[in-house]
């Protein structure tokens, strides 16, 4: 069943087709740890990786650690004001430093008290003195390279990736107009799911499901593609106002002002590579950052964002429920078919399947990871 060849292209024919003529990834590619150790290597240790909002550290000394397909990760908010990233490993015996999310003046181990500052640099480590060739200079946390845009930070492990800008290409002037640097970030959730990362991103990036899955919530979608440049890809559905909240319920917030062309006239639906979804409404945007630790575990954090000068409102407090309620309804509809694809697909009897006219976003997704394992050295 599995090849033992996994990454020779011979088996990858019938993907490479166009999307009308074309099948999805074989199911190896969703159960396989060789594969998922392939990608982890070419894909997320070499790209551009989505970590949190700017917002979610307001203060000097706020952290958060992050775990990435087996790499815990620390962003803190530095005296400068800075955002970092650094590897959550100690400089001595490589003890994990921090857990969860918090406030610290300094970062100090658990295991020996060696004292790091906001900045990473090594101030005290008691005990050291009769060691030597000891410089702390050249103990300093590793740090890993942190870019922000308008408010999004993205982490990379590779130290030759582009710049953020060229990753995201025409992103941030297509969507310049929501002014998400203004935005905040109200509520985050996760959720850890008996899936591999893929088929996640996957479901949210096509439309074809909506009539099935969310039959008793938000219902049929119909979108259309979007062409794009850069490493992201994006549909666009029809909407006059927010489809943020349930059918049933009508919001008073206000729409975000000066929107204009498709983002005043609906939701576009946008997959950043390798593994962060956005839906971008004319009201509010809400991400899903997919965070994959084995083939076929994956945790989804989905953050959710107004305006400022909506959160300021009276009204907010009220209204941001009706959005909770469409959010919870419908990650719990694609969680469940998620666990149950990855069930179906774990199956001996699985076979590669035929995709729709109306699953472009699955074909784009499934190229992208092929032009990226199968091809090693493709930046
Ligand atoms: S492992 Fe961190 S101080 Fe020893
Ligand atoms: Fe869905």
């Amino acid at each position: 069943m599995t090849p033992t060849d996994l990454f020779n292209p011979d088996h990858y024919v019938d993907v490479r087709l166009p999307l009308v003529e074309a099948s999805t990834l074989p199911p190896w590619c969703y159960t396989n740890p060789d594969f998922y150790q392939r990608e982890v290597e070419q894909i997320f240790l070499k790209h551009w990786n989505f970590a949190g909002r700017v917002d979610q550290l307001p203060n000097t000394g706020d952290f958060m650690t992050l775990n990435f397909f087996g790499e815990s990760v620390i962003l803190v908010r530095g005296k400068d004001n800075a955002i970092r990233a650094f590897a959550n490993v100690c400089r001595h015996r490589s003890a994990r430093l921090l857990e969860g999310q918090g406030n610290c003046r300094t970062i100090v181990c658990p295991y020996h008290s060696w004292v790091y500052g906001l900045d990473g640099g090594l101030l005290r480590m008691k005990g050291m003195e009769g060691t030597s060739n000891f410089d702390p200079k050249e103990n300093s946390l590793r740090e890993l390279r942190a870019e922000i845009w308008a408010g999004f930070i993205f982490v990379t492990f590779d130290s030759d990736m582009s710049p953020l800008d060229e990753y995201l290409g025409d992103l941030p002037e297509q969507f310049k107009s929501y002014q998400f640097a203004s935005m905040k970030c109200v509520r985050q959730k996760r959720y850890d799911l008996e899936c591999n990362w893929k088929l996640y991103i996957e479901n949210a990036m096509e439309d074809y499901h909506t009539a099935t899955v969310h039959r008793g919530s938000i219902g049929n979608q119909d979108c259309v593609p979007v062409t794009t440049h850069g490493q992201w890809n994006t549909i666009h559905l029809q909407a006059a106002s927010t489809i943020a909240v349930l059918p049933e319920d009508n919001t008073s917030l206000p729409h975000i002002d000066g929107l204009h062309g498709l983002t005043a006239e609906g939701t576009y639906f946008s997959v950043i590579y390798p593994s962060t979804f956005f839906a971008t409404h004319q009201d509010c945007m809400w991400w899903l950052q997919l965070l994959p630790h084995a083939v076929d575990r994956t945790t989804v954090v989905i953050g959710s964002c107004f305006p400022e000068s909506t959160i300021q409102r009276p009204d907010f407090e009220f209204e941001v429920n009706k959005y909770y309620r469409r959010w919870d309804k419908a990650l719990s509809e694609d969680n469940a078919v998620s666990e149950r694809q990855q069930k179906g697909l774990s199956s001996t009897m699985s076979r590669p399947g035929r995709l729709s006219a109306y699953e472009p976003g699955v074909h784009w997704i499934a190229n992208w990871v092929l032009d990226r394992v199968l091809t090693p050295n493709e930046p």
